[in-house]
């Protein structure tokens, strides 16, 4: 790519980043055997971590995807596996000139399995720190709900004490929902929300990614978001996407995902022209850099190959994203 150097020194910040989904066949086969955790041997997929890679390069849904991205987190057991998993990332992004993380995690997806939350909570937190110190990254925690669960379950998950501690101490930043988009509307985990809004939370939800415009809108009014994740179907509706626009709310896109996963063919099909043209801010992120085999760099260097943009319009999504960000106004100075 022509400004692959330029994009690489870019000063990055990556909003929309889970950190299962950072979990390398690699690191996935070393935990297996360390926790004694079986893989499905009806699956050659399983044969090898080279196997389940190629495997990983043909998904043909967000649930071919999630099917894989949930069985793979069977192997995370212990406080110090959630610490490798994350860490692996960090150092992915450091490399590819991320500042500062804000990053999502499922706590539903381990407390069903029996991990606690305060182990999964506090190998991130040990993962977090250490980029801090070594890397120079600033992080935050956010927690995601998964909306193909009932809402019963999501609105328990929220209020359990270990949760609620973790963010009354500042831990923890934010919540987000994610998992199966379509049948799971918005208003559904409104409840939620509300809650979140009163304890002084930040708050983001998948949004018009797999799902209609219609959910971006609803995620909008009926969830109070602060910001929407992947959000591309926003270009379907020019008004909402004016009133967007207008807000200043950042789409947290995912334009390698978005191709995987199916959302769109390719990546010259995504609306970043419109996007731009609209004013719509918006930050580009890797999802789920692992099971997609590329992190945040290659996205950048995918919407360059596409869209042939010049310096001052990566300068101008570089500062929205910074901008963005939930950090404090002096760390965002820092960074730009
Ligand atoms: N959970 C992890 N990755 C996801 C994605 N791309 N969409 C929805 N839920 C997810
Ligand atoms: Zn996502």
């Amino acid at each position: 790519t022509p400004l692959h150097d330029f994009l690489k020194r870019l000063p990055k910040a990556e909003h929309h980043l889970h950190l299962e989904g950072a979990l390398s066949p690699t690191l996935l086969f070393e935990l297996a055997k360390r926790n004694n955790i079986s893989l499905p041997t009806e699956d050659s997929a399983f044969n090898s971590p080279d196997s389940l890679q190629s495997r990983y390069g043909r998904f043909t849904s967000l649930d071919d995807f999630l099917h894989y991205y949930y069985f793979g987190m069977s192997v995370l057991i212990h406080a110090h596996d959630f610490e490798a998993l994350a860490w692996d990332y960090f150092q992915h992004a450091s490399a590819d000139g991320v500042h500062h993380a804000e990053v999502f995690f499922d706590p539903q997806a381990h407390t069903t399995r029996g991990v606690s939350y305060n182990t999964v909570l506090s190998g991130f937190e040990s993962a977090c720190r250490r980029a801090e110190r070594e890397l120079g990254i600033t992080t935050e925690l956010i927690t995601c709900f998964l909306r193909h669960l009932p809402v019963e379950d999501c609105l328990a998950t929220f209020e359990n004490e270990h949760v609620q501690q973790s963010y009354r101490s500042g831990a923890v930043k934010g919540i987000g929902l994610d998992s199966s988009e379509v049948g799971f509307p918005p208003h559904l985990f409104s409840e939620i929300y509300e809650k979140a809004r009163k304890q002084g939370l930040r708050r983001t939800a998948h949004a018009g990614g797999e799902g209609p415009v219609d959910f971006i809108a609803s995620a909008l009014d009926t969830l109070g978001i602060e910001r929407i994740d992947h959000g591309i179907r926003l270009a379907d509706d020019a008004d909402l996407m004016a009133k967007v626009a207008a807000q200043g709310t950042l789409l947290t896109t995912c334009p390698i995902s978005n191709v995987v996963l199916g959302s769109v063919p390719s990546i010259q099909d995504l609306p970043i022209r419109k996007f731009l043209d609209a004013g719509v801010r918006f930050s580009i992120n890797s999802d789920d850099p692992a099971y997609f085999g590329r992190y945040i760099l290659d996205n950048y260097c995918s919407v360059q190959e596409s869209f042939d943009l010049d310096v001052q319009e990566w300068g101008s999504i570089s500062r929205a994203g910074i901008e963005g960000s939930w950090c404090g106004d002096g760390r965002k100075r820092e960074i730009l």
